[in-house]
């Protein structure tokens, strides 16, 4: 269930709740959201979900990002679990209200995608008071105090770098060049995965001494911000650049059209490399504009639903939960890929 709009209109900081009332007002939360869906509440249903998990997806900026919001709605929706949603649309600020709104209506378990690193704290040491456990989904925060934190479910961003690197000395292997240029478009500053996917890149190709990043430059994750980077890369160094390491799919995709513009044929002028593996993404590879992408898995629902459930249930845990990942590229076949579902 989506509580969203329920949530917007009620000033929950103000609202202090006793324990003994988190039954009634998990059933009045429940009532006030079926009123503004305009259903009839259905009496079985309301008994049977039973874990009250309250998340704050960070924003709206991808097709990742849509896919990752919507694996984990239909999750909830086919499990025992209350859904409170709130987007803090990429703001920090944004999402620690939202936080704060959870432990006010004392969920079972608070979950978020934090947009930076830094920061949170404070926060967590309320919901760690409030005996709210706390899951990480997607990104990871810097912290001294790792209790803060029960679980932590997303992809091994390290590790994705050090496939799109991978590639790429293969892909320098089998052209035969000597030297090659590259130039990075990064996501987010300060967010986990644009600080690891660029450590595992450049830990992995400082081995190999063709390589030269030229410049390094923040896209945000935005496709509007790729094409502006890439329109500043063109006009700086044109056909000097051999490579674009791009952070995410939407980047690469804003990023195409401008070297097209230059008069360039990305994918065999300059290789690209991209990450998420998004449908659309996956097409323009098969087309043969973008070289490699590598997996980043929005499908975190299932995982956070079980989790959420064993949290309430007073089970264990494991510490960190990464989704299985892998890469699509111009070595392989690809013609009986399924449909990635993002
Ligand atoms: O945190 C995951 C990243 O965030 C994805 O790579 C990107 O597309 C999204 O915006």
């Amino acid at each position: 269930m989506f509580f969203g709009g329920f949530l917007k209109t009620v000033d929950l900081e103000k609202s202090a709740v006793s324990n003994s009332g988190k039954k009634a007002l998990i059933l009045s939360v429940l009532i006030s959201s079926i009123i503004i869906s305009g259903c009839s509440p259905h009496k079985d249903k309301v008994q049977s979900q039973n874990i009250l998990l309250g998340f704050s997806q960070l924003g709206t900026e991808s097709a990742w990002r849509s896919g990752n919001t919507a694996d984990i709605v239909n999750k909830a929706k086919a499990s025992k679990v209350s859904l409170m949603m709130e987007n803090g649309n990429r703001r920090q600020e944004d999402q620690i209200a939202a936080i704060r709104r959870f432990i006010a209506y004392q969920v079972d378990v608070i979950a978020f995608s934090p947009i930076v690193e830094e920061g949170w704290d404070n926060v967590l040491l309320e919901a760690k008071d409030a005996g709210i456990p706390v899951v990480l989904v997607d990104r990871d925060i810097s912290t001294d105090n790792p209790d803060l934190i029960s679980c932590k479910i997303g992809a091994d961003f390290y590790n994705e770098g050090v496939m799109a690197a991978d590639y790429l000395i293969r892909k320098a292997d089998s052209l035969g060049k000597k030297e090659i240029k590259i130039v990075e478009i990064t996501g987010t500053k300060d967010s986990t995965p644009m600080r690891k996917r660029q450590s595992g890149f450049m830990d992995t190709i400082k081995k190999d001494s063709r390589m030269t990043v030229i410049e390094s430059i923040n896209g945000d994750f935005l496709k509007s911000c790729g094409a502006e980077c890439m329109r500043h890369l063109m006009k700086k160094y044109g056909s000097e650049i051999d490579v674009v390491f791009s952070h995410n799919d939407e980047m690469t995709l804003g990023a195409l059209p401008e070297i097209e513009k230059a008069g360039l044929l990305p994918g065999k002028d300059i290789v690209i490399i991209s990450i998420d593996a998004g449908q659309e993404a996956i097409n323009v590879l098969k087309e043969g504009k973008i070289n490699c992408v590598v997996e980043c898995t929005p499908m975190l629902g299932k995982e956070l639903m079980d989790t959420a459930t064993k949290l309430k249930n007073g089970e264990k845990v494991e510490k960190v939960i990464h989704p299985k990942e892998g890469y699509f590229c111009d070595e392989q076949d690809l013609s009986e890929l399924s449909l990635r579902g993002y």
